[in-house]
């Protein structure tokens, strides 16, 4: 990685994801051992033009578990000199000679790269638009290898709005690394997964279908990977309604699921998965999240590496 930053998942080869899977399974061992000092003379800076929840305040936990300083902005939109007229660039040249590490949610696809260009310091993408959420894709890869004990031979199928689920495009792009992947995209046609994934998916040899009956691929999925219908990425709200409410995951399909998948997602949700089914053992979003600090700490750890 150049100058280790983390901007898409295609960045990414299998020896890389097996280094930093690695890596965050010794991360889980030092919270359990409360934590670590070895970047206390390290400051990271996030910069969030967009809301965020997991994202955010994970990699604020991360840093201060392994002994750094945060500082930054959860609303940079409003309240960074942005509102003044500066530029992104402007912005990251600054920031950079105040912390060591650059955190960045931003509105605009290309955002990260942008950021990268000028910084003396590694970015991480924390999500472009509906561009790409690389570290989203790498704690959801890192989940499912935790909860099925494999990557090589999963039928994933992915639900929702696939055309601005910026976390889809990331896992999908980092799927390609594996053997014998099957991916079912499940999408309201005006959201289904957009052509240039497929055209990556197709270059690396991935077998995917898009298949609108969701009771059907519940009964062969490995995973089902549900997402939010993102409503604030829509024209119009008549698009957004012939989008949402289509696909729920409720107590019914359960009962179509193999007993050994499990339901992901990157969350939030806004309805499309019933809470009546988190009390069932296949529901892995929850754990998913936690395993976003483990991920986090994985990732400053190779920012800071030589
Ligand atoms: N999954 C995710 O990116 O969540 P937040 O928007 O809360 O960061």
């Amino acid at each position: 990685m150049k100058r280790n930053h983390v901007l898409g998942a295609k960045q990414f080869d299998r020896e890389m994801l097996e280094g930093i899977f690695q890596t965050t399974r010794e991360m889980e061992r030092v919270v359990a051992n409360g934590g670590s000092d070895r970047y206390s003379n390290k400051v990271m800076t996030t910069l969030f033009f967009e809301p965020s929840t997991r994202t955010r305040l994970s990699f604020e936990s991360a840093m201060s578990r392994l002994g750094g300083k945060v500082i930054g902005t959860e609303n940079a939109a409003q309240f960074s000199s942005t509102i003044k007229g500066e530029t992104l660039e402007d912005t990251i040249r600054v920031v950079s000679g105040y912390s060591d590490v650059i955190v960045i949610r931003h509105t605009d696809i290309g955002a990260a790269e942008r950021a990268a260009a000028v910084a003396t310091v590694p970015i991480l993408n924390a999500g472009d638009g509906a561009g790409e959420h690389p570290t989203q894709a790498l704690l959801d890869l890192y989940t499912i290898e935790k909860e099925i004990g494999r990557i090589d031979g999963i039928h994933i199928a992915m639900i929702g709005d696939l055309a601005n689920g910026r976390t889809v495009h990331s896992l999908s792009y980092l799927l390609t690394n594996y053997r014998n992947i099957h991916i079912s995209f499940t999408a309201p046609e005006n959201v289904q997964i957009p052509t240039y994934v497929k055209k990556y998916l197709d270059d690396h040899g991935i077998s995917y279908e898009e298949e609108y009956d969701l009771t059907k691929v519940a009964e062969k999925a490995d995973v089902l990977y549900q997402t939010r219908i993102q409503k604030e990425r829509f024209m119009s709200l008549d698009e957004y309604e012939k989008a949402s409410g289509k696909y729920i995951i409720d107590r019914e399909l359960l009962t179509h699921m193999k007993q050994d998948s499990i339901i992901l997602h990157p969350l939030p949700r806004a309805g499309e998965i019933a809470v009546e089914v988190d009390e069932d053992p296949r529901a892995a979003y929850f754990r998913q999240a936690q395993n976003g600090l483990y991920i986090r700490m994985a990732l400053i750890e190779k920012c800071f590496e030589e």
